[in-house]
C-alpha cells in the first residue's frame, strides 16, 4: 500500500507523506511553498483568485483544468501536475500571451484577481475554447474582479488567442515532457497513508472503495470537494478518515445506450456536459449555469446527489427526468427513484458504509416534453432560490398521461409537486389545466423565507414557472414573455429571460 501523495509542482516532483486529511492545496502553496501569486479571496470557491491549471492524463489525453486551489485537499492532486500563476512566463521572462494580452489590454488594477484571471484564460487557451462572448464569459463566470470591469479582461481572451496563434502556446513545447511525467506517476497501487491529524484512503477501483467504506462507515467520502472543501475552510472542521470517490478508475464512467445515459460517482458535470445535454437539450441552461467552470470541473453530478442540499440544481432536474440513483455497501447493490433517495432535510435513504456508484438518466420519451427553470438573483455562479424542472408525458388520446414537477428550494428537500402534478393528469395541456396546476402548486409546498427569497416570492413565482412551462410546451400557445414578467416584475434577470 502507497504511504506517500505524489504529484508535480511546476516540473518538480512532490511525494508527500504524513500530510493532513484537510490541507488545502491552497494553503500548501502559499504557507508551504512560498507560492503567493496564488491569491486567497472567498476561500469558499466563488472568486477564482485562487485559480490553478491542474493536468491529468485521462484515456491518453492530457485534460487542462482551471481548479479552486480553495476548495482542493492537497491529497487530491495525486497523479496530477499542477500549474500556477508562476510557471506562466518563460525563465527568460518573456510573458505567457494571457499575461501578455492582459497587460497590453489594460485588464489589471490593484491585480488581486489577475492571476485567477490569467490562470482561466491560460486554460481556456489550451483547451481551445471558443472566443465569441458566450464562451469566453462561461470561462470566465468563476473570477471576479471588482476594479477593471470585465470588457478589458475579455477582449485580453481575444488578444491572447492572436498572440498564441503568432507565437505558440508555451505548454504547447512541454507536452512531451507533461506525458511523461504523469505516465511516471501513473500506477495501480492504491494509497492508504495514517498520519498525526488522519487517514487518507485513495481507493483505485469501486471494490476497494466499497470494500473499505463498508468497513469505515464515519469515513467522509470526498468526491470533487466542492461541498466538503467549504466543511473545513468556512466550518474549521477536520477529517478523521477522508475515501476518496474520484480516484476509483471504474466510477470515472458514462456509458449512453437507447434506454438513458449512466454516469459513474467520478464524473465531474464538465465530463458529463454535453452527453446530459444531449440528454436533456432543454436543461441546456440549466446545466451550463450549475457553479462555475472551475466549480464543474471538480463537482461530480454524483456529489450534487450525495450533498442532498434542498437547493442543489441536479436533484431536481433528475427528478423530473425519472433518474434512478444505484447505491451500493461492500457487495450489496440496491436501486431507488432518485426522489425516494431524500427522505427529510439532513436524512437520505442510505445506510452507514453505503455510497451512490451511479446514476441513470432515462431518454425522454418522443411524448413528452421537458423544460427547466433556474431562478437565482445572478444568472452565474449561483445558488437557485427556486428551480423547477418539468416533464409530462402525453397519452395517444393527447392528454396528460404522466406528470413529473419537481421543485428544489421549496421545502428541506427536493420534492414533486404532487397536488399540482394531480390536478394535470387525464386533461388536455390548456389553459385550464395550467390554471389548476398553478392554484394546486401552491398546496405542494410552504417554503422558507431566507436571504435568497421570501415564501411568498417562492411560492409566485413555483406557480408563475409552471405558467411558463404552459407558454412554451402547449400546442397553439404564443410565448409570451412580456405576459410573463408582468406577473412577478424583476423576476426575469435572475432566469435568464
Ligand atoms: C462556488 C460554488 C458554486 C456552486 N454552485 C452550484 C450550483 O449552481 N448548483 C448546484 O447544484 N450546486 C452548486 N454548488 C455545490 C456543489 O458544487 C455541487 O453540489 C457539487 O455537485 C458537489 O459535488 P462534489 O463532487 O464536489 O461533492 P463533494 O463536495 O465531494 O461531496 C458532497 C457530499 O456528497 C457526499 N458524496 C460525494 N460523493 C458521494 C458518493 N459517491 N456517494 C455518497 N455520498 C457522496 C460527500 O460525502 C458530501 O457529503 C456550488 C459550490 C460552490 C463551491
Ligand atoms: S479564494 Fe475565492 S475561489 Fe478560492
Ligand atoms: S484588478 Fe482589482 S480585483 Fe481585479
Amino acid at each position: 500500500m502507497r504511504q506517500h501523495v505524489r504529484f508535480y509542482l511546476g516540473d518538480r516532483l512532490h511525494e508527500l507523506e504524513g500530510i493532513s486529511p484537510s490541507l488545502t492545496l491552497l494553503d500548501w502553496l502559499r504557507e508551504h511553498q512560498g507560492r503567493t501569486g496564488t491569491k486567497e479571496g472567498c476561500n469558499e470557491g466563488d472568486c477564482g483568485a485562487c485559480t490553478v491549471m491542474v493536468v491529468r492524463s485521462e484515456h491518453d489525453r492530457l485534460q487542462w483544468r482551471a481548479v479552486n486551489a480553495c476548495i482542493q485537499f492537497l491529497w487530491m492532486l495525486d497523479g496530477a501536475q499542477v500549474f500556477t500563476v508562476e510557471d506562466l512566463a518563460a525563465s527568460d521572462g518573456i510573458l505567457h500571451p494571457v499575461q501578455q494580452a492582459m497587460v497590453e489590454l489594460h485588464g489589471s488594477q490593484c491585480g488581486f484577481c489577475t492571476p485567477g484571471f490569467v490562470m482561466s484564460m491560460a486554460a481556456h487557451l489550451r483547451n481551445g475554447g471558443a472566443l465569441d462572448d458566450a464562451a469566453i464569459n462561461a470561462a470566465l463566470a468563476g473570477n471576479l474582479c471588482r476594479c477593471t470591469g470585465y470588457a478589458p479582461i475579455v477582449r485580453a481572451m481575444r488578444r491572447a488567442s492572436e498572440l498564441a496563434g503568432e507565437q505558440g502556446d508555451p505548454f504547447d513545447a512541454e507536452e512531451t515532457a507533461i506525458r511523461a511525467r504523469l505516465g511516471r506517476l501513473r500506477e495501480d497501487e492504491p494509497l492508504d497513508m495514517m498520519t498525526a491529524a488522519g487517514r487518507i484512503s485513495l481507493p483505485t477501483d469501486s471494490a476497494t472503495l466499497a470494500a473499505l467504506y463498508a468497513r469505515n462507515p464515519s469515513a467522509v467520502l470526498v468526491a470533487g470537494a466542492t461541498d466538503v472543501g467549504l466543511w473545513v475552510t468556512k466550518q474549521q472542521r477536520d477529517f478523521g478518515h477522508v475515501i476518496a470517490v474520484r480516484t476509483a478508475r471504474d466510477l470515472n464512467r458514462m456509458e449512453q445506450g437507447p434506454q438513458g445515459l449512466w454516469i459513474g460517482a467520478a464524473v465531474t458535470y464538465t465530463d458529463a456536459m454535453a452527453a446530459l445535454i444531449a440528454l436533456l437539450p432543454e436543461a441546456q441552461e440549466t446545466l451550463r449555469r450549475i457553479g462555475s467552470t472551475q466549480v464543474r470541473n471538480s463537482a461530480t453530478v454524483c456529489g450534487n446527489i450525495g450533498n442532498a442540499s434542498p437547493i442543489g440544481d441536479g436533484p431536481p432536474l433528475f427528478i423530473a427526468a425519472g433518474a434512478i440513483l444505484h447505491l451500493r455497501k461492500g457487495e450489496a447493490r440496491r436501486c431507488v427513484c432518485l426522489e425516494e433517495y431524500f427522505l427529510d432535510y439532513g436524512r437520505q435513504d442510505r445506510q452507514p458504509g453505503e455510497f451512490i456508484e451511479g446514476v441513470f438518466v432515462p431518454t425522454q420519451p418522443q411524448n413528452a416534453v421537458f423544460r427547466a427553470y433556474k431562478v437565482s438573483k445572478r444568472f452565474d455562479q449561483d445558488i437557485s432560490a427556486v428551480m423547477g424542472a418539468f416533464s409530462l408525458e402525453f397519452g395517444r388520446d393527447g392528454l396528460i398521461a404522466q406528470a413529473r414537477l419537481a421543485f428544489g428550494g421549496m421545502a428541506g428537500v427536493p420534492r414533486r409537486a404532487v397536488a399540482a402534478e394531480r390536478a394535470l393528469i387525464g386533461r388536455a395541456w390548456n389553459s385550464a389545466a395550467r390554471d389548476a396546476a398553478m392554484e394546486a402548486v401552491r398546496e405542494d409546498f410552504s417554503p422558507l423565507s431566507d436571504m435568497r427569497g421570501s415564501a411568498w416570492y417562492r411560492t409566485t413565482i413555483t406557480a408563475n414557472l409552471l405558467s411558463r412551462f404552459f407558454e412554451e410546451t402547449a400546442e397553439g400557445q404564443q410565448v409570451c414573455l412580456e405576459g410573463w414578467r408582468t406577473v412577478v416584475p424583476g423576476v426575469a434577470r435572475g432566469t435568464g429571460l
